[in-house]
């Protein structure tokens, strides 16, 4: 697939959106089987793995800690790679900063493991990644024993490894499973048992590849534990489509009458299907076909009609559940619907400052935000005229202004839409070939 080109025009769907789509492969899960199968003993083998540039940036750095990948073909979902594991202590001294281009969670989850390498790393990222908050790993792995310098907290982390880590109690500051993963592959290294206490859920990818991958993962309520020193086991490995990249298409299709997506082989984890639920909210028609789990990811088909477009309330104990959706969910609700957003505050620390870059990229197409400290309000009453706007360097930005934009009466011009490479390199096609 051509990569997204940086500006892109997309015209109003009067017609709505109609068709079946194959999302490409889970960004969160892609980046945890490579982390994991590089740690195994033995080969394993990755099907269906993201082709976003996240998880390309995932896979240069750990080649660049001497870990082999090969990439043996590609499906309509994703790569098929091969990575040949060098056991828990078998990495080796890059002999280069590592790249963590955009990628957050390719710099928190690696660090985990670098936390325990007896040599020291550097790993950068772009202009958005050096601006974003470490602390919240650094300071659990420092606990941990590794020496970690920063710039005031943020990238490019220099980690100098520990190779007797001692094991951590810990409940992290905000709710997030990159710094829950972080800690969690350090504890894998630590002589005892790590524990991670979440007062709210995340996302468990982590927790279900361990166990994929043959490793002990205690999981009560609210925490989670971890021995270390476990084997992990090559494996055989299919990545589910990813449901935050279907979800441009979900909102689609609930935002704009006539409209039906049937989304194939996606993800159904419950720690990431929280926007099925608010769909149904918005009034929107939503099935499900559950196909099991593989690996312990469940999969399976979601088709979403439009129905109604009315107004949600999202509460803070929602919001780790889709933080990743939230954008594009506002996009929805400016199809004639009203949305109130609160507790979401990690907003302002992802890729952009997605809070204001939203409001101000919908203002400019004619709508009604409200900007919150931690959260925003959208009163979709009055059509999008369209208009000029700008991803800022966010993936999720481009993808929530083109789901605005259909429900536009004009064009709208994105400017950056090429970010949406790093999740969704085939969406601006994809989009075009939907409509109804
Ligand atoms: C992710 C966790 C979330 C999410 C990100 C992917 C992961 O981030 O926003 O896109 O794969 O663990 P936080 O852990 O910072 O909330």
């Amino acid at each position: 697939m051509m990569p997204s080109p940086q500006t892109v025009i997309v015209h109003p769907a009067p017609g709505g959106v109609r068709g079946q789509v194959q999302p490409p492969g889970d960004k969160s899960i892609s980046h945890r089987y490579a982390l994991l199968a590089s740690l195994a003993h033995g080969t394993s083998t990755i099907r269906g793995y993201s082709t976003g540039g996240d998880c390309g940036s995932t896979l240069a750095c750990l080649r660049g800690l001497g870990v082999a990948i090969a990439r043996t073909g590609q499906d309509a979902d994703g790569l098929q790679l091969t990575v040949t594991g060098r056991g828990l202590r078998g990495l080796l001294a890059p002999s280069d900063v590592l790249d963590a281009g955009n990628s957050g969670s390719t710099m928190r989850m690696l660090a985990g493991i670098l936390a325990a390498q007896p040599f020291s790393t550097t790993v950068t990222g772009d202009d958005s990644l050096r601006r974003r908050p470490m602390r919240r790993v650094i300071a659990p792995l420092e606990r941990m024993g590794a020496r970690i310098q920063s710039t005031e907290g943020r990238p490019p982390l220099t980690i100098t490894g520990a190779s007797d880590l001692q094991p951590l109690d810990f409940t992290p500051d905000v709710p997030s499973a990159q710094v829950k993963s972080a800690v969690l592959l350090a504890g894998l290294h630590a002589a005892g048992v790590t524990r991670v206490h979440e007062p709210l859920s995340t996302r468990d990818h982590t927790e279900r590849a361990l166990e994929a991958f043959g490793v002990n993962v205690t999981r009560e309520t609210h925490t989670v534990s971890v021995a270390g020193g476990q084997r992990l086991t090559g494996q055989a490995l299919d990545v589910p489509g990813d449901i935050s990249s279907a979800a441009f298409w979900m909102c689609a299709a609930a935002s704009l009458s006539g409209s039906e997506i049937v989304i194939d082989h996606v993800g159904l984890n419950p720690t990431r299907t929280g926007i099925i639920d608010i769909l149904r909210r918005f009034g929107a028609e939503v099935a499900l076909d559950d196909d099991g789990a593989v690996r312990g990811e469940p999969m399976g088909t979601i088709v979403v009609r439009h129905r109604d477009v009315g107004s949600v309330v999202i509460t803070p104990d929602e919001v780790p559940g889709v933080i990743d959706e939230l954008p594009v969910l506002a996009a929805l609700a400016t199809h004639g619907g009203e949305l109130l957003v609160t507790g979401a505050a990690e907003l302002r620390v992802k890729e952009s400052d997605r809070i204001s870059a939203l409001a101000d990229g919908f203002r400019r197409m004619g709508a009604t935000i409200d900007e919150l400290p931690d959260g925003f309000h959208v009163d979709g009453r009055h059509r999008l005229r369209g208009g000029d706007v700008h991803a800022r360097n966010d993936h999720r930005l481009a993808m929530a202004f083109a789901v605005a934009a259909l429900g536009a009466t004009g064009p709208t011009t994105i400017e950056d839409a090429g970010a949406a490479a790093v999740s969704y390199p085939a969406f601006f096609s994809v989009l075009e070939s939907l409509r109804g």
